[in-house]
């Protein structure tokens, strides 16, 4: 099939370039010149496990290509993806005037029929001001047809998560573009769910906001077992074992950050106050997720005294592992609330430094683990990373001006770590 995709950040780029995987020939377009010219020397501006390969790959073998004309991609392309991105207002509320945009440009490019999909995230009924805005702008009797198409792939997981979704989400209004998207998603012989478009688009901010949810409420139980010194990772399989709770987003850790919860969650909030609809509990799950922030600072407080003066070493950057993606990262509060303290920061991350210098100020960056250990007063892990399992902990303890360990993500066993006479702080983990 030929399709389009319009803006090529993180869902654009993943999508277009696993149509091409599947077989069809794709066409992604962004406005930032810049980006498609990199991308056309085969240069990635994101760090996605498996991504460059897999755009060469389809470069190569004329399955991909990229421009900064949507004109040329609404030519080229029977069915056109809109990916843009729809960032928080001030307010909580997505910005959607990218979206209505590229509405315009399609509908005036339109020569014949083309099915357009939304597949940003954004809030229920936008579908109808697509079609709404793609009416009023097309040349007189061009049909087409708008259908919602929600991603659920993770950062840093993305190429898998496409190719083997647990469901592909179909909002559609017409036999025909139900007929086209089917064919599409064929190849990838997952679940496939047809609903109308506003069902779609809810589903995207209904799943999204459960799993914030799932993931606050395992917060707000680590705290209570810091202080009457239950273990959270005993309680999480406890729960998870019941197949109504399930056991994943259960894991306590710094609280969730990217650019995906916080903002869909805010929007979703604003969404349901503009319906009439008082929805208090998103609102707490992202109070939660802030406190968990200070909770967890605090407790780095609580335990070193005095943070005037001291260094702090700090594994991890990225929001979450395998990604350089920096956006909403828990570690920025953390690191500024750190400094705010008198206490400097030696940081080490295997991706996301150079993004990180965008948003953090005063960090030292190391070029390993055991350079951001060197003369610590203590070692904040923020990122589990998996190459943080293999770190030879003797030779840290050696490095340090202090062993001691404050475990973010819960990745490490403290009681191995005590045997090596660390003082080792998880979260949630008993000891307040
Ligand atoms: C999320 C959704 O999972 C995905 O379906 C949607 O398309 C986009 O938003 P993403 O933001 O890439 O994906 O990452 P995810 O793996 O969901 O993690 C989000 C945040 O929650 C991270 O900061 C992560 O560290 C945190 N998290 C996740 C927890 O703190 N505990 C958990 O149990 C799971």
């Amino acid at each position: 099939m030929k399709i389009g995709i319009i803006g090529s950040g993180y869902v654009g780029l993943v999508t277009g370039t696993c149509f091409a995987h599947l077989g069809n020939e794709v066409i992604c377009i962004d406005n930032d010149v810049k980006k498609i010219d990199m991308l056309e020397k085969g240069q990635i501006p994101i760090y996605e496990p498996g991504l460059k390969e897999m755009i060469r790959k389809n470069v190569k073998e004329k399955r991909l290509t990229f421009s900064s004309s949507i004109a040329q991609a609404v030519k080229h392309a029977e069915v056109l993806f809109i990916c843009v991105n729809t960032p928080p207002k001030e307010s909580g509320e997505a910005d959607l005037s990218f979206v209505e945009h590229v509405c315009q440009d399609i509908a005036r490019y339109m020569t014949s029929y083309r099915l357009i999909v939304e597949k940003s995230t954004v809030p229920v009924q936008t579908g109808e001001w697509i079609q709404k805005t793609i009416k009023e702008n097309r040349k007189a009797g061009v049909a087409f047809d708008v259908a919602s198409n929600p991603e659920f792939l993770r950062e840093g997981s993305a190429i898998h998560d496409f190719l083997n979704p647990d469901r592909v989400v179909l909002g559609v209004s017409s036999p025909k573009a139900e007929k086209t998207l089917r064919k599409l998603y064929e190849p990838l012989k997952a679940p496939i769910l047809i609903t109308d478009i506003k069902s779609a688009e809810l589903i995207k901010h209904a799943s999204n906001s459960f799993l914030a949810t799932k993931i606050s409420f395992i917060n707000a139980v680590s705290r209570i077992c810091d202080i009457v010194g239950a273990d959270i990772e005993q309680v999480a399989q406890g729960m998870g074992l019941d197949p109504r709770i399930g056991a994943s987003f259960l894991k306590a850790g710094i609280g969730f950050g990217g650019f995906c919860f916080p903002k869909d969650l805010s929007a979703f909030l604003r969404m349901s106050e503009k319906a009439g609809v008082r929805f208090g509990l998103l609102n707490e799950v992202l109070t939660i997720n802030e406190e968990q922030k200070h909770y967890f600072v605090q407790r780095i407080e609580n335990h070193l005294w005095n943070l005037k003066g001291k260094t702090i070493g700090v594994l991890g950057l990225a929001f979450k592992p395998d990604t350089d993606d920096m956006r909403f990262a828990p570690s920025i509060p953390i690191i500024e609330s750190l400094q705010g303290e008198g206490v400097k920061i030696r940081a080490y991350d295997p991706q996301a430094a150079i993004k990180a210098k965008a948003f953090l100020k005063a960090v030292t960056y190391s070029r390993t683990p055991y350079e951001a250990a060197r003369n610590a007063d203590a070692l904040v892990v923020l990122t589990e990373w998996g190459e943080f399992t293999n770190l030879d902990f003797k030779r840290i303890k050696k490095l340090m001006r202090h062993p001691v360990i404050f475990d973010g993500r819960n990745m490490f066993d403290g009681g191995e770590l005590k045997k090596l006479g660390f003082r080792y702080y998880g979260v949630g983990k008993g000891e307040i």
